[in-house]
């Protein structure tokens, strides 16, 4: 044991919304994470809610027994040569929640013997709503993946995959969805303006309804299509609509714009 269960290194949106997450579900006692800010205000403020904060991250990686790594992709080149400095034999539980940043990178690194996590999560985890991906590499034990997949349903739900590959392709899925949803709820506020319908009035109701749709689905009684049928009455006013998506092809374009953001998760991961 370490002298801090918990380590962020870079605690900006993410891997604070992940620490609070923890703290929040009981997992443990905000003082027991140490949270690494390059920013004198975010440390200041994140010592205010009781956490232990450093502006050394290589103070969260040899003092934590497990250490979210918080920062983006591009400063993983910076990070991880200083990490593979500190020579550590009783190495940490990485969480690394980079987008693009494989196993492979990472254990060329720090080592083949770093248990690592990569979990693809999405924004909604900053409400405790969020949809999170995780795979395991070879090093990590199944009880290091059974606390992972813990701490990340305390927060949302959390799915695990076999395959690393797995964390490009639920990108659509989870990871940009919450951009696809806005992209439908402003197409609609936008719709509702032309008929008179404030963005003040719409929203809620636009927004409403998607949570809503959402959890009837989540009830498990009634397929998607099932629940397309109850709101469609023959000769009715939805009907009309829903024929206006399926002529559109819906699906298709539902498919591409998947298909081209796991493209893209692989080019960045080249
Ligand atoms: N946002 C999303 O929708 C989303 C979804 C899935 C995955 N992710 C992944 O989550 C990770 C973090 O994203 P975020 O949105 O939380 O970013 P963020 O708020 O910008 O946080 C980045 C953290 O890295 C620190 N940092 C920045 N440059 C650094 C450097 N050169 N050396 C060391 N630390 C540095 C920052 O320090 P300061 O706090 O002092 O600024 C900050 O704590 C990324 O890898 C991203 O791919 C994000």
């Amino acid at each position: 044991m370490k002298a801090y269960q918990f380590g962020v290194l870079g605690a900006g949106n993410m891997g604070r919304a992940i620490v609070d997450g923890a703290v929040r579900a009981g997992m443990f006692p905000a003082k027991s994470a140490l949270l690494f800010n390059r920013s004198a205000d975010k440390r200041a403020e994140n010592q205010k809610m009781g956490y232990a904060v450093t502006e050394d991250y290589t103070k969260v990686y040899t003092g934590c027994d497990t250490v979210v790594l918080g920062v983006k992709p591009q400063n993983f080149g910076e990070v991880l040569p200083r990490l593979a400095a500190c020579a550590l034999s009783d190495k940490p539980l990485l969480i690394s929640i980079a987008a693009g940043v494989t196993f492979s990178k990472i254990e060329q690194a720090l080592g083949a013997d770093t248990p690592i996590i990569r979990v693809m999560p999405n924004t909604p985890l900053l409400l405790g709503e969020g949809a999170s991906a995780l795979v395991k590499n070879a090093a990590a034990s199944a009880g290091q993946l059974d606390a992972a997949v813990r701490l990340f349903s305390s927060m949302g739900a959390a799915a695990v995959f076999e395959k690393e590959d797995m964390l490009n392709e639920i990108i659509p899925y989870n990871g940009s969805l919450p951009a696809f949803v806005y992209q439908f709820i402003e197409a609609f506020a936008k719709s509702a303006a032309q008929h008179g319908i404030s963005r003040e009035d719409a929203l809620p109701l636009i927004c409403k309804t998607v949570i809503g749709s959402a959890k009837m689905v989540l009830q498990g009684d009634k397929t998607p299509a099932e629940l397309i049928g109850a709101v469609c009455s023959p000769g009715g006013t939805t009907i009309e609509g829903v024929r206006v998506f399926d002529s559109r092809g819906l699906d298709e374009i539902v498919a591409e714009a998947s298909d081209k953001a796991i493209a893209r998760a692989y080019e960045l991961g080249k």
